[in-house]
């Protein structure tokens, strides 16, 4: 465990000097300067969100590491790849790179964007003993005031949706980067708020990425919680929406996001013919992997409300064609 502890410091410090100098080489690029303006974003929230840039270098990290550039603490982090001939090489070139900060404040990776197009898009630290992620929120340390003052977190699926909507004033938006939501993710984001709004990119990605949430959140529900959906029209994703449309826009679609017992049944709808009793009987046959999960009684019993109606069914009989006790009787 001391060792551990030895580790985990050597590499929060190579990931807190190399964020320091990535923001060091974004005062010197004109280049990524001017990426960042033309996306929108003022030095101040680039500072805010402590963005940087890598330069065009194969080990621009040595100016910043001198002889640590061969220390374990940059190969364990990942800012330092080592190939099979035992050279080492800088893993970020020529990005505009995103500290991924804890709760607690301390960087425990980075995202690096291209600069314009290419492949990949983004490319992320791999897991080290510091980041797993399936357990980080981007921008949550920076969003936990703002969360608490508004009352509801929303969650969004990268760097520059979270970074754009605190430019335009919505601060209390997180992003899940790129993994799907995880149950981690959601016990995490109720510690939070009591409401939690998913709003993925509208296009098929993102309407995937809210069916596992909406599966995700199931087992997390309370009857005090609200989880809810906004969909955002196809070809937006929050950070275009929110510069297309304003604040205003984006905090209306928020309030006014679809209920998770509504997108629930939507997802059961879908394709289903509810004139014909099959379909009906289908409906309720699918709902069973789902409704069951909801582990906030009265939302159940609400939900069940709901799918009883598209059933032509009474709410006893779908509690019990659902393995469930009818309402409240015990
Ligand atoms: P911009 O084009 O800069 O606005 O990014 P975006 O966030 O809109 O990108 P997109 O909707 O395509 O992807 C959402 C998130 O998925 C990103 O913020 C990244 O976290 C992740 N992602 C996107 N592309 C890649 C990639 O090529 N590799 C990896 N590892 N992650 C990616
Ligand atoms: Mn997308
Ligand atoms: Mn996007
Ligand atoms: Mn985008
Ligand atoms: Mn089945």
């Amino acid at each position: 465990p001391q060792q551990d502890r030895a580790q985990l410091s050597s590499l929060l410090d190579a990931t807190t000097r190399a964020s320091r100098f990535f923001q060091e080489q974004l005062r010197r690029s004109p280049k990524a300067i001017e990426y960042l303006k033309q996306r929108g974003l003022t030095g101040e929230i680039a500072r805010q969100f402590g963005i940087g840039y890598a330069p065009d270098d194969w080990n621009a990290l040595r100016e910043a590491f001198g002889k640590d550039y061969d220390s374990p603490a940059l190969l364990e982090s990942g800012l330092v790849i080592q190939n099979d001939a035992g050279r080492r090489y800088d893993r970020f070139r020529d990005r505009v790179m995103f500290p991924i900060i804890d709760q607690r404040g301390h960087i425990i990776g980075f995202g690096g964007r291209v600069i314009g197009q290419g492949e990949p898009k983004y490319l992320n630290s791999p897991e080290t003993p510091l980041f797993e992620k399936g357990r980080e929120l981007y921008g949550l340390f920076q969003a936990r005031q703002a969360i608490r003052e508004s009352g509801m977190v929303v969650v969004t699926e990268g760097y520059m949706d979270v970074v754009a909507l605190a430019q335009y004033g919505f601060g209390s938006a997180v992003a899940t980067l790129g993994t799907a939501t995880t149950a981690t993710h959601i016990q995490k984001l109720f510690r939070q708020s009591e409401k939690v709004v998913f709003c993925f990119d509208g296009d098929k990605a993102g309407r995937k990425a809210a069916t596992r949430a909406l599966e995700n959140a199931l087992d997390q529900l309370a009857d005090d919680r609200e989880v809810r959906f906004l969909f955002l029209p196809a070809e937006h994703d929050p950070d275009s929406f929110i510069r297309a449309e304003g604040l205003e826009a984006f905090k209306r679609a928020a309030s006014d996001a679809m209920p998770l017992s509504e997108f629930l049944l939507q997802t059961l709808r879908a394709d289903l013919d509810l004139s014909i009793p099959e379909e009906r009987a289908k409906l309720v046959h699918d709902a069973k992997a789902l409704i069951p999960k909801i582990s906030a009684p009265i939302l159940q019993l609400q939900t069940i409300r709901l799918l009883a109606d598209d059933a032509g069914m009474s709410t006893d009989e779908v509690s019990l064609a659902l393995g469930l006790r009818p309402a409240f009787k015990s």
